[in-house]
């Protein structure tokens, strides 16, 4: 049984999961409209995670018994910088949804909701991932400078990608 606010709470992160599947989306066409196939892929793998992750929370609410309450998702930025800039700006935002995350778990403790604690710290482990695998591709950008070589072979890396759909508990 979710509290009133705690379901208020987690519609909300349904509505930012939703958005930063919508914001790795724009990336994704932004980097096939510069002719960065790999990049491309990435983001549109990571737009797939993010879209698992707000079903996770909409399959969630709907088994407590919670009304689901979708909002309007916000118009992501559509023009990009260079692909260091592009995972700066994942990395910062990925850090506002551990944030986010983080918030959620308090309100958790805060209502003795034990559920809820448990279901949410497969969200703390994944923001622990998430942060790092930006921070890998900012230093690996940061190495390659601007070496359109070394951006060429790290796009092909990329390339290899692929979703992989949460496992079910
Ligand atoms: Fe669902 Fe990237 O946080």
């Amino acid at each position: 049984m979710l509290s009133e606010n705690m379901t208020e709470a987690l519609n909300g992160q349904i509505n930012k999961e939703m958005y930063s599947a919508y914001l790795y989306m724009d990336m994704s066409a932004h980097c096939t409209y510069e002719g960065l196939g790999g990049f491309a892929n990435w983001f549109m793998v990571q737009y797939q995670e993010e879209m698992s992750h707000a079903m996770k929370i909409y399959d969630y609410i709907n088994e407590q018994g919670g009304k689901v309450v979708l909002n309007a998702i916000e118009k992501p930025p559509g023009t990009f910088g260079t692909p260091l800039e592009m995972f700066e700006a994942t990395l910062k935002h990925e850090q506002f949804i551990t944030k986010s995350i983080h918030e959620l778990v308090e309100l958790a403790y805060e209502e003795k909701d034990y559920a809820t604690q448990i279901f949410l710290q497969w969200f703390v482990t994944e923001q622990i991932e998430e942060e790092a695998n930006d921070n890998e591709l900012i230093a690996k950008l940061k190495l390659v400078g601007n070496d359109g070589n070394g951006l060429f072979m790290l796009d092909r890396e990329l390339e290899a990608r692929s979703f992989v759909p949460p496992a079910t508990e």
